[in-house]
């Protein structure tokens, strides 16, 4: 990128956001297989500690480089995450290094910062390992996902969700690949960028359908019908002739509207007030996609 301020904040900002999304994924599934499957357990812990490694190298070139938009958007932390990790490690059992979050709540912002040759070595240096790393995590969750399919192991999470989480790791992946070829930085079109968000949105509402319990009706219901409507606000962004910002209203607030269902869910499963299977932290990690979503709509957007 020929904008070495943007290379290095771009890449700064979506390594926090997202190698925190990978650790968690890893995380969740280390959390998932049967006892005989241990191996397997072993192995996601392996990738969660090298995004954790990505995370922490990350958090100590961050201060004072990023704006403060992006660091109080929510997508990197919410003020729910701590409690969320505490409760989570507490129900599971695995340890959780809270520590990374700690740190993350302690960076400063700065709208202008200084740019050295040194600084973006390191950011080049953490892009290609963030390559690296991606690639492997990737691999493990196809080959967890063919095993899953051919019936040889079963795991506590969904097939979709495997599919989901290899998509979000793709999309990473093809975000810092962009950042190191183009000339300057852009997630996709507005309307493919959107596309891609609302299927995650619309999966997000049908995967936290299946993980309350069926008596939790008023939740289920909710995120039925926005399951529909990101369905059908791809559609429209789908029809030839379709403008971003003729649409962008209507989706923008579908979007805020499912961030208070999601910020809803996580409050009351912190609260012991929701029956689901849906650990604390993932209910947060869901939420930080939404406040994603949003900061990808709404520049610049800040997260009350
Ligand atoms: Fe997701």
């Amino acid at each position: 990128m020929e904008n070495k301020t943007d290379y290095v904040t771009i890449s700064l900002s979506l390594h926090l956001i997202f190698a925190r999304l990978m650790k968690e994924h890893a995380f969740f599934l280390e959390n998932s297989f049967m006892p005989k499957d241990k191996a397997f357990s072993d192995e996601a812990a392996y990738h969660k500690k090298k995004f954790e490694k990505l995370l922490s190298d990350t958090i100590a070139l961050s201060d004072r480089r990023l704006p403060q938009h992006t660091l109080e958007s929510g997508c990197i932390f919410t003020k729910h995450t701590m409690q969320a990790e505490k409760r989570t490690e507490f129900l599971t059992g695995i340890p959780i290094n809270s520590d990374i979050t700690s740190l993350e709540r302690e960076l400063t912002a700065c709208e202008q910062p200084k740019i050295t040759p040194g600084i973006i070595y390191h950011v080049k240096q953490f892009n290609r390992y963030s390559i690296r790393i991606l690639n492997g995590m990737i691999q493990f969750k196809e080959r967890i996902l063919k095993q899953v399919l051919s019936c040889q192991i079963t795991i506590g999470i969904c097939p979709t969700w495997l599919t989901h989480t290899i998509n979000e790791a793709k999309m990473y992946r093809s975000y810092i690949l962009n950042a190191e070829t183009k000339f300057y930085f852009e997630y996709g079109t507005e309307i493919q960028t959107q596309i891609s968000w609302n299927q995650i949105m619309t999966e997000h509402a049908l995967l936290t359908v299946g993980l309350l319990d069926p008596t939790e009706q008023n939740f289920i219901q909710k995120n039925i019908v926005f399951s529909e409507c990101f369905i059908q606000n791809t559609q429209k962004l789908k029809k030839s002739k379709a403008h971003w910002s003729e649409l962008s209203s209507d989706i923008i607030s579908h979007t805020i509207q499912f961030k208070e269902l999601n910020e809803s869910a996580l409050e009351n499963i912190l609260r012991c007030k929701l029956k689901s299977i849906m650990l604390p932290l993932l209910a947060d990690h869901m939420l930080r996609e939404t406040l994603f979503c949003l900061y990808l709509q709404q520049k610049p957007f800040t997260y009350t």
